[in-house]
């Protein structure tokens, strides 16, 4: 099982200080990974690619932003490592969202908390369905937090795990 595999790594970021989600936040997106099957992923915040071996664990393809280089470099051979099919952008994932144009099954945003209602209109125009926010509780995702959950193009439930987790479904339009 992934979060069983994925254990070392956990271990080693929680001592390092690396804000990864770890193995209980995890067993919720995997349980979300395992329902809904999404086959096209976008993550922004990447860190050392802990939840994205988690997301991709299922064979869905990841795409995954980070800004921090150093970071990036080690997501890629942990991406390597656990074979996980799964691209990097290497940048501001504000920018980088913008730029975006397919769609994603699943979008999982966990980057600087201030800066998720910046990207809250392109994730929503770039996901067939599905978005979860990490520390939706916090302070900084204050905003971000309230316009999902009374944004009129989602469904949002807050999970109490840690310091909260958005999970939003796109309500589907008939046209
Ligand atoms: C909480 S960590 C991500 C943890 C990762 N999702 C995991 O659970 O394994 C947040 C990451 O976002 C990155 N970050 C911060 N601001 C960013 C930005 N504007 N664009 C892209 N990445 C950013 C940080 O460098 C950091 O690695």
């Amino acid at each position: 099982m992934v979060i069983l595999k994925l254990k070392k790594l956990e271990k080693e970021s929680i001592r390092r200080g690396i804000p990864i989600i770890g193995s209980e936040r995890g067993e919720f997106l995997l349980k979300i990974i395992r329902e809904e099957k999404p086959k096209e992923i976008l993550e922004l915040g990447t860190a050392n690619g802990y939840s994205g071996c988690i997301l991709g664990s299922e064979g869905g393809k990841l795409l995954t932003v980070e800004l921090a280089e150093k970071s990036a470099g080690e997501a890629k051979e942990n991406f390597k490592k656990f074979k996980i099919n799964a691209e990097i952008i290497f940048g501001d994932a504000v920018e980088v969202v913008k730029k975006l144009n397919k769609k994603f099954d699943l979008i999982f945003i966990d980057f600087a908390k201030k800066n998720y209602i910046d990207v809250l209109e392109d994730c929503i125009r770039l996901t067939n369905k599905t978005i979860i926010a990490d520390n939706i509780n916090v302070d900084d995702c204050r905003d971000f937090k309230k316009t999902i959950l009374s944004h009129p193009l989602l469904e949002t439930e807050i999970i109490n795990i840690n310091d909260g987790i958005g999970y939003s479904r796109k309500k589907q339009i008939l046209k």
